[in-house]
């Protein structure tokens, strides 16, 4: 039996420090990268290059806590002592108890090899994988242009190619963004040396941009200041039982057209954000008095019976008796008025579905009882999805705490689909 364990660590070894040798020069850069939408899934993904390979990508998912992919069969396993496994372990999915690091190698009974638990956030599926490293690459900018590829070392888990049931077609696997250690965005910011932040522009056609390590992010037309100094707002980010997701509080409650939408609860709204879900849910105690209010504040000249395309949403108009505008369909806004004084705007933009050539409809939906692992009355009263934050800047500040948001950027000539991709010659 031959042992080809040693040459492969070597192997490894030099690789690393190859790679190091290329990044020192973009130490403290930000990176950027594409984002695309799936036609099929409505998935954002990144085309993150996962150990030299193109023409791969990674599912972007706002509340996973890790990175997992697909590995090659001869990939090699942390030790369940090392700090990364303890970084792994600090979240579980939804349902899955924690049951100890890892599992005794095959070949040492005395070593034993970390596993984690890598989530598909579409299926809801959680296997268990090896712990291991991947060498991931996205490009250092400037915040005007991608400058040069950087390639850093991350801490990953392995899954099973069955994991990957209802993600997009090409895609490897999910890259966390979670506030976790062994996020996306943490390791970025810890092999980079750049700060915990980054902003996500998810499109609404087109290559949408991410960037990890801090600002500024400027889209075209480069003469315009750049976008990350025109935020509309920002509010703390709260946390919310135990999970490693993104959420903010609305403490004065939704808006519509200006008028408190009553609810029965009058205490602050937790609202989280999810880029793996298409449309906003709201909490059933919610939905029915904010559509209820939508409904009023439209009137009912516009308003037709549901087609069938239309499900799930339960508001529809005639679109040709709509008026359009740069912020899209000129419809009552709704605010979602947050802590520290901000409020969230939806425009008819992000709030009106085209669902057919002549029907628009009200894009937010009830939430599902028992889909989001938490127990009906404990879910987060808003779960903001992908469709209400495309075409918008926001910023997901973990050393302030903060979430910053642009609001409509077509309101001010801009779309997700600017950044300017081209590498300087
Ligand atoms: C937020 O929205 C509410 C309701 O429409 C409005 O009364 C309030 O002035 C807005 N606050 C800010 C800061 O725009
Ligand atoms: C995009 O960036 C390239 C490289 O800096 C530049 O030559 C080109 O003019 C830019 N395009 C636009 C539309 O600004």
């Amino acid at each position: 039996m031959s042992k080809p364990r040693p040459l492969l660590l070597a192997a490894a070894v030099s690789t690393l420090c190859v790679l190091a040798s290329t990044v020192a020069g973009d130490v403290g850069k930000p990176l950027v990268t594409a984002i695309t939408k799936d036609a099929a899934t409505f998935l954002y993904s990144a085309p993150i290059i996962r150990n030299g390979q193109p023409s791969h990508q990674l599912v972007l998912d706002l509340s996973g806590p890790i990175i997992w992919s697909t590995c090659p069969t001869d990939h090699r396993t942390l030790e369940c002592n090392s700090v990364a496994c303890m970084r792994a372990h600090r979240f579980h999915p939804p349902g899955c108890p924690h049951t100890g690091y890892g599992k005794p190698d095959d070949d040492n009974p005395y070593r034993c090899k970390c596993t984690a638990h890598p989530h598909n956030p579409v299926c809801g599926d959680t296997v268990s994988g090896d712990v291991t490293r991947t060498a991931l690459s996205a490009n250092a900018a400037d915040g005007r242009n991608p400058l040069r590829p950087v390639t850093f070392v991350a801490v990953t888990s392995c899954a099973p190619e069955s994991l990957l049931a209802k993600l997009p077609v090409g895609s490897v696997g999910v890259a966390g963004l979670a506030r976790s250690g062994l996020s996306f965005p943490a390791q970025v910011a810890g092999t980079q040396k750049v700060a915990k932040t980054f902003a996500l522009c998810l499109p609404r056609a087109g290559t949408g941009v991410a960037i990890f390590g801090g600002g500024p992010l400027f889209l075209i037309p480069p003469e315009r200041p750049a976008i990350t100094d025109m935020l509309a707002g920002d509010t703390p980010l709260r946390t919310y039982r135990g999970s490693p997701g993104y959420f903010i509080s609305a403490n004065k409650g939704i808006a519509v057209n200006q008028a408190q939408v009553p609810l029965p609860d009058h205490s602050s709204l937790t609202i989280g954000l999810s880029s793996t879900i298409r449309y906003t849910e709201l909490r059933r105690d919610v939905y029915r008095p904010f559509i209820r209010a939508f409904d009023q504040a439209m009137g009912q000249s516009a308003r037709v019976t549901p087609p069938a395309a239309a499900a799930p949403f339960h508001l529809c108009y005639d679109s040709s008796k709509l008026s359009s505008t740069r912020l899209g369909y000129f419809v009552p806004q709704v605010h979602l008025m947050l802590d520290g004084g901000k409020n969230w705007t939806v425009f008819g933009g992000n709030s009106m579905a085209q669902v057919d050539r002549h029907t628009a409809c009200f894009a937010f939906v009830e939430m599902k009882e028992g889909k989001t692992g938490y127990g009906d009355r404990a879910a987060p009263a808003v779960v903001i999805g992908g469709f209400q934050m495309e075409d918008n800047l926001v910023v997901f500040d973990e050393e302030k705490q903060q979430l910053g948001f642009s609001g409509l950027l077509t309101g001010r000539g801009f779309s997700c689909s600017n950044f300017n991709f081209t590498m300087p010659a």
